[in-house]
């Protein structure tokens, strides 16, 4: 009777362990797998869709990233490029001052690579959130200005940030088209 016993537990006691077993190295595969996956598909959406065109426009870079990092045309819809566009001679209270040809050269560029004409996922929430507004400042886009709610008002009297107009004070990647929030450090001062 008692070997019996013995017996049932010792088989039992087996059976629990291999149970166990394979289920862990089933659990670690399991992770392993879905980690690699979930890692490839991020790698695919950000080499399609997450980044936003590059400036690529040597008259515009030069022009309109004289005083401000050049933003890519993909953050506003190619009206809102317009109006700004039409009143360079106050400019948020400032003189812009371009060449006419220059100017057309821009105008077309901002016309082609709007928010409204780019795939980028950024730029498919732009224009989601702005219905049919047509702002002059990235920052007053909702989609932009609720992802920034959190921030107080006192980090941006820090001498190195100003304004949440300053995209790459705190966007490490912004130049490169990539707002991710993996890749922001708020700068101390
Ligand atoms: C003479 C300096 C100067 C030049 C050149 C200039 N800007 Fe600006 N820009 C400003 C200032 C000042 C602001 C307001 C910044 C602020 O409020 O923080 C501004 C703000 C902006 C904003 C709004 C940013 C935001 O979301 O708050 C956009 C868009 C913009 N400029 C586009 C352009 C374009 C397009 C050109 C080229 C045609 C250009 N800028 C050339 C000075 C300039
Ligand atoms: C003071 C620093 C700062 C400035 C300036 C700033 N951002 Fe951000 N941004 C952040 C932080 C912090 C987050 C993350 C917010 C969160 O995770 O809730 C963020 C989030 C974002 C996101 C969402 C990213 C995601 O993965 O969901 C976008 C898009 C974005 N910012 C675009 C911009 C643009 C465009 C500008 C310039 C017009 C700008 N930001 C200026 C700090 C900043």
């Amino acid at each position: 009777m008692s070997r019996l016993f013995a017996y049932i537990v010792c088989v039992l006691g087996i059976l629990f362990f291999t149970n166990t077993f394979i289920n862990i190295s089933l659990a670690d595969g399991d992770e392993h797998e879905y980690k690699k996956r979930h890692r490839d598909k991020k790698h695919f959406e950000h080499e399609d869709e997450r980044e936003l065109s590059l400036v690529e426009n040597p008259t515009y870079a030069e022009n309109c990233g004289a005083c401000h990092y050049a933003y890519q045309p993909g953050l506003l819809p190619s009206n809102s490029w317009k109006k700004i566009l039409d009143n360079l001679e106050n400019h948020f209270g400032e003189l812009v001052d371009i060449a006419p040809l220059a100017t057309l050269e821009i105008s077309e560029f901002l016309k082609a690579n709007g928010a409204n004409q780019s795939h980028a996922e950024l730029s498919r929430k732009i224009m989601k959130s702005l219905g049919d507004q047509t702002p002059l400042r990235i920052s007053q886009i909702p989609y932009i200005h609720k992802k920034h709610d959190d921030i107080p008002q006192s980090t941006f009297s820090r001498k190195s940030i100003r304004s949440l107009s300053n995209c790459s004070a705190c966007h490490t990647t912004a130049e490169k088209g990539i707002y991710d929030d993996d890749d922001v450090t708020i700068p101390r001062q």
